[in-house]
């Protein structure tokens, strides 16, 4: 479907805003200022009356300016005829509330109330139009409820997920700078016509786009704001530690902070496996140690281990969930590159399937039997001699027998070919071979990297 907008080189589009609260508002001057005409709707009277005379119905710092001076120009309008709007109007926004009730369920009647009035707005409608929704919804919410009723209304309709970052006390300024643009869409064409209008209306603002699918649009909006929660209640929880042990807090996540290598980095944010080795289990439960001594509740910092467990338990429930099948373990140290094998979930995994009566072997680059030296060959004589009696020392003999494999580190003698017709579990997520072997009966987690 084409878009009216690669069109219109000069003319910038007409935008209607539903919901003009924070998120509605700010974006609404914000677009305003890039060049759009915006019409804001909204339902509250009082809000209505004041965007109608040049107010800003919430407080932002610079939002009654720009409010002020974008009404006055005439490229911020207001109504609460959402019908009379969106027949003006080349994109439409849905900004609306999804607060949550009680029972944390997130309460959606005003996404709904707006969708039905716009799909009824939308019917007869034969101008291409996008609508995106910029309110935070759970996964599947477009998917399910909103592009369905609005397709059914008008075919010529491109519907997308468009999460906003910004952050009040400096909306303005986030909406201006945001760390990136993303939107989520998944019908092909709608994804042409939602590409177009992004990059019209965000012309001046330097962030990279980021497409995706709509449920991975609305997830990761969530993800966000779960990270920054938990980011606090780490610090917080670390700064207690530090108080209670006579270091200074501040200097130790200030220090924590200059790590951008580790700490303040992508790394350890691939889904993917349990961690395991000789210092992340063995340091979490040394403070966990200093708090009970100290009577500190670190509710956070407690709950690592037991998430770690719940993770080893999903790997282990995956693979049961084939039966009783001969089972290849690829992978028994803790992560790749190393032989060290202490706390390596890999180890409790193998333990855990061989108590069920899983039949199972283990090959593993980094421990064949006979190159297994040192004090890892004491390791597995002395701790693991059950497990050292399964690990194979030849990749091919090893895949021979076996009906399902459990990959659990990348393995560079690793072919394609070696998968086909197995069961592949592929617990590191990175979908390197389970992408490329065309066979029905493989399952994949999410893409991931164990500790
Ligand atoms: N506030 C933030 O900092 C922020 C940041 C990013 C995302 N979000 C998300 O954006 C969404 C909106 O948040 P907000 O803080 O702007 O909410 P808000 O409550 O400030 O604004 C919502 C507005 O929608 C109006 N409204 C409700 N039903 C309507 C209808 N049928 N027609 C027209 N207007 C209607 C309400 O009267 C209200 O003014 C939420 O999903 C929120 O989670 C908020």
């Amino acid at each position: 479907m084409k878009n009216n907008l690669e069109t219109s080189e000069k003319t910038m589009p007409t935008v209607t805003m539903i919901g003009m609260g924070y998120v509605g508002a700010v974006s609404s001057a914000a677009l305003a200022s890039q060049g759009c005409h915006v019409i804001g709707v909204e339902v509250q009277t009082a809000k209505l009356k004041m965007l109608q005379c040049g107010q800003s119905p919430v407080f932002e710092p610079g939002l009654q300016e720009l409010v002020a001076k974008m009404h006055a120009h005439g490229s911020l309008d207001a109504t609460d005829d959402l019908t009379a709007a969106v027949k003006q109007s080349d994109i439409i926004m849905i900004a609306v509330g999804t607060p949550s009730n009680a029972q944390g369920q997130v309460n959606l009647d005003a996404i709904d109330r707006v969708t039905d009035q716009l799909a009824m707005a939308l019917h007869f409608e034969t101008k291409p139009r996008v609508v995106m929704i910029r309110s935070t919804v759970p996964p599947g919410t477009i998917a399910t409820h909103i592009a369905p009723k609005l397709k059914a209304a008008c075919p010529h309709v491109s519907v997308c997920h468009h999460p906003e970052f910004l952050r009040e006390g400096s909306a303005l300024k986030d909406w201006h700078h945001p760390p990136m643009i993303v939107w989520g869409s998944d019908d092909p064409s709608d994804r042409v016509a939602v590409d177009e209008a992004m990059h019209t209306i965000y012309k001046g603002v330097d962030a990279p786009h980021l497409p995706l699918g709509s449920r991975e649009s609305e997830l990761m909006k969530y993800a966000c704001n779960i990270y920054h929660a938990v980011k606090i209640d780490f610090a917080n929880e670390i700064g207690s530690l530090a108080s209670a042990m006579g270091a200074d807090p501040e200097a130790v996540m200030q220090a924590f902070c200059h790590d951008t290598k580790l700490n303040v980095s992508a790394a350890y944010l691939k889904p993917g496996f349990a961690f395991g080795g000789s210092c992340l289990p063995k340091d979490t439960r040394a403070m966990m140690g200093k708090a009970r001594e100290y009577g500190i509740d670190l509710p956070l910092i407690s709950s690592v281990l037991g998430s770690n467990a719940a993770q080893l338990k999903r790997g282990v429930d995956q693979v049961l969930a084939q039966g009783r099948k001969r089972t290849l373990l690829l992978g028994l140290t803790f992560k790749p590159g190393t032989d060290d094998l202490r706390e390596s979930p890999m180890v409790d995994l193998a333990e855990q399937l061989l108590g069920k009566g899983i039949p199972l072997s283990i090959y593993d680059p980094d421990l064949i039997p006979e190159n297994l030296i040192g004090t890892n060959a004491a390791y597995v004589a002395e701790h693991l001699p059950h497990l050292g009696m399964l690990l194979r020392d030849d990749l091919d003999a090893a895949f021979a027998d076996a009906q399902v494999i459990v990959l659990t580190k990348s393995i560079q003698s690793l072919q394609p070919q070696h998968l086909e017709g197995k069961i592949v579990i592929d617990l590191t997520g990175q979908g390197k071979f389970t992408q490329q072997v065309a066979d029905t009966n493989h399952q994949a987690t999410p893409r991931a990297e164990a500790a």
